[in-house]
């Protein structure tokens, strides 16, 4: 068709913990309850990943096994994998790094993008722009966050919310116009805020002081990024399609990141969408940050066909946000 190169999806896999912790688990650590946790935002269990040591390296690493297993590749065959998470294993080296090691990826280079819940979505454009140079040409884009070792559980407004997992693709060159095909990414540091984590970075460095105050969580405003993650979402969703000439009867599917049930009604709302459309897992995941969208596209992975346009999409940390056309291309 064109010669021009797009970066295809070739390949999906997942990974989620088997331990799980259910709102009635909730509902003994906090005061709180099942019912309010399942209307105010969907979630009814999470994946903890529990294990000394154990850490997000760990969960990409089966991901991404699996992934050049369904494809028929070695590890050994990628060229670079990017891992969009804000748990990394430790603060450095990256995750990538560790993962390349323990996959035996001996030819790739590697590293982490921290963009919170747009973690992957940041990475796909990242990972897409190395295929479409034409110098890479198995690029593996992974969304891992083990949130379980950053959520205070004394804090019902944010432990309800949150769960481990990762996600995996791998992207290859196509000439036939499949793959990514357009992205609309945005961030405001100001809704830092909103959002974030206190202390372990170069501004506060970890103390006796930061460990007493409970400052190595995350801290959520969970209000206020609720206001800005409703309109966000939906806001560049729909400056996609419309950058796009396209409406809600040419996609076949959004999937938008978990992060409520709620932001995600109101995304598929403006987008002119039916339920039907719509990947939701949050009642089984809740939110696992970056590795929310790649889990939907592997757990629906059967019912994607061919041509299909699906819209990828997130707010998150940072703030960060966006929205990601793709034509899904086996
Ligand atoms: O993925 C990254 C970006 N993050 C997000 O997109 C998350 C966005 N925010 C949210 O999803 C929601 O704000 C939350 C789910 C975090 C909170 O829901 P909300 O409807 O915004 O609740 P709220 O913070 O406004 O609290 C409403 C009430 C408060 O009680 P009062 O002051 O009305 O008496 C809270 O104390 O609900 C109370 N509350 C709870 N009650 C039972 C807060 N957390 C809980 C809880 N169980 N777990």
């Amino acid at each position: 068709m064109s010669n021009k190169i797009t970066a295809a999806i070739t390949s999906v896999a997942g990974y989620v913990p088997e331990d799980k912790l259910t709102n009635f688990d909730l509902e003994k650590m906090v005061d709180t309850n099942d019912e309010w946790i399942r209307t105010r935002t969907g979630v009814e269990e999470r994946r903890i990943l529990k294990g000394d040591g154990l850490a997000t390296s760990d969960m990409v690493v089966p991901a991404v096994r699996s992934l050049c297993e369904k494809r028929g590749i070695s590890p050994e065959d990628i060229d670079c994998l990017i891992v969009g998470t804000v748990t990394p294993d430790m603060v450095f080296p990256s995750t990538a790094n560790i993962a390349c090691d323990k996959l035996g990826a001996k030819n790739a280079w590697g590293f982490d993008l921290a963009a919170a819940c747009s973690g992957f979505l940041y990475s796909l454009t990242v990972g897409a722009s190395l295929i479409e140079s034409g110098r890479y040409k198995k690029v593996v884009v992974c969304g891992a966050d083990k949130m379980s070792a950053i959520v205070d559980y004394q804090d019902r407004a944010t432990c309800i919310i949150f769960g481990d997992g990762a996600g995996a693709v791998l992207l290859e060159p196509n000439t036939d116009g499949y793959g990514v095909l357009d992205s609309i990414l945005r961030s405001d540091g100001s809704g830092a805020n909103y959002l974030h984590m206190k202390a372990g970075g170069s501004k506060k460095p970890a103390s006796v002081e930061t460990v007493m105050a409970r400052e190595h969580f995350a801290y959520q405003e969970g209000q206020a990024v609720f206001k800005f993650a409703v309109k966000g979402m939906a806001d560049v969703s729909a400056e996609l399609l419309e950058k796009n000439n396209l409406t809600g009867d040419d996609i076949a599917w959004l999937v938008p990141h978990q992060a409520n049930l709620r932001i995600i009604d109101a995304t598929a709302n403006r987008m002119g969408l039916t339920k039907e459309k719509v990947m939701i897992n949050i009642q089984k995941y809740g939110n696992t940050t970056a590795g929310t969208i790649p889990l939907c596209l592997w757990e629906w992975e059967d019912k994607l066909k061919k041509g299909d346009n699906v819209v990828l999409s997130a707010f998150g940390g940072g703030f960060t946000w966006g929205a990601t056309l793709i034509k899904w291309g086996y």
